[in-house]
């Protein structure tokens, strides 16, 4: 027997050795396809792999008609429509570990950028421009992080931050005093961090709840000349608040990896000097995609093989 597979984003192709090893699988890697090529194409498919480009929508799905699993190489599954999938029979799994460390690192490489204004120093040089004074930063040693959210990426975020010599705020709605004891942080409500800290982190995933949770009301809490940072998911921080609070200077900058519809390209909040972003590169380094790639691989295999996923 054969399986049709379709990997319609980038993935690692060391990552996808379970796939190719496997027998009886028919690869197929068609990473520029429109929606609706996709809809066109899906029914020939047992398998989708997708990272976070490809929107699986439920009409997309409601064509899918041989599709029995979809993977999603990354943490989350907010670019697939759960509920269809479900209501079609699709199983849907993704890879919540590979990334973490890719994540925490990238939000620290912005925190520090954000903090020394490197992104902005570098451009001005890139244009032979050299001035000292105009990039003063701060130092982090004895500030406070604030994260929001203390799941795998938020808590090691929160470690490393600490051998910055940081201390550390969090909310999670998990967390407890003898786990933040444990690990040497303080801990509160979703407004204790927006009070306290001088640096705020988002580390959630993007659900109802956690739509716009920074928002005009929440940067009013915080302290001026606050700055923020999102390598999580667009939409956690109400991108229209975000920008009023820069000019307003209640913010005094941020770094943005991600953003509410992506890709951003000429977007308003990349007009300020304030703001440093990259086109969401949080898991974008060689060893989380090529972890991410094989975990959904070998789910999507022993799935089609009859086997168990690991990560449903
Ligand atoms: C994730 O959810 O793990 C990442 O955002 C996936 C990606 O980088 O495409």
């Amino acid at each position: 027997m054969t399986f049709n597979i379709l990997i319609s984003d980038p993935l690692s192709e060391d990552g996808i050795y379970p796939l190719r090893q496997a027998e009886g699988m028919n690869i197929v890697i068609e990473t520029g396809w429109s929606p609706e090529d996709l809809a066109n194409r899906i029914s020939e498919f047992d398998a989708l792999l997708v990272r976070s480009q490809t929107q699986v929508t439920a009409e997309i799905i409601a064509k899918a008609t041989n599709l029995k699993i979809i993977g999603r190489a990354g943490v989350g599954v907010d670019n697939i429509d759960l509920t269809a999938a479900t209501e079609h029979g699709i199983i849907v799994v993704n890879a919540p570990d590979g990334n973490t460390n890719s994540a925490a690192e990238h939000t620290m490489a912005m925190l520090m950028s954000l903090a020394r204004k490197i992104p902005q120093a570098f451009h001005a040089l890139k244009n032979n421009e050299w001035d000292r004074k105009k990039y003063v930063g701060v130092e982090l040693k004895n500030k406070t992080l604030g994260v929001i959210g203390l799941g795998r990426i938020g808590a090691e975020v929160a470690a490393r931050a600490q051998g910055q010599r940081m201390n550390v705020i969090a909310y999670d709605p998990f967390l407890t005093a003898e786990k933040a004891l444990k690990m040497g942080i303080d801990f509160g409500s979703v407004e204790d961090v927006l009070r306290k800290a001088d640096f705020i982190t988002v580390h959630t995933p993007l659900m109802k709840e956690t739509k716009h949770l920074i928002n005009a009301e929440a940067f009013r809490l915080m302290k001026d000349g606050v700055q923020i940072i999102n390598c999580a998911r667009g939409g956690i921080i109400d991108e229209e608040a975000l920008y009023d609070a820069i000019v307003s200077k209640k913010v005094d900058g941020a770094a943005l990896d991600v953003f509410e519809q992506e890709p951003a390209v000429n977007h308003k909040l990349l007009t300020l000097a304030e703001v440093i972003a990259t086109p969401h590169l949080g898991a974008s380094t060689i060893e989380a995609q090529e972890s991410v790639a094989i975990d959904v691989s070998q789910d999507v295999v022993n799935f089609l093989n009859g086997g168990v996923v690991r990560n449903p």
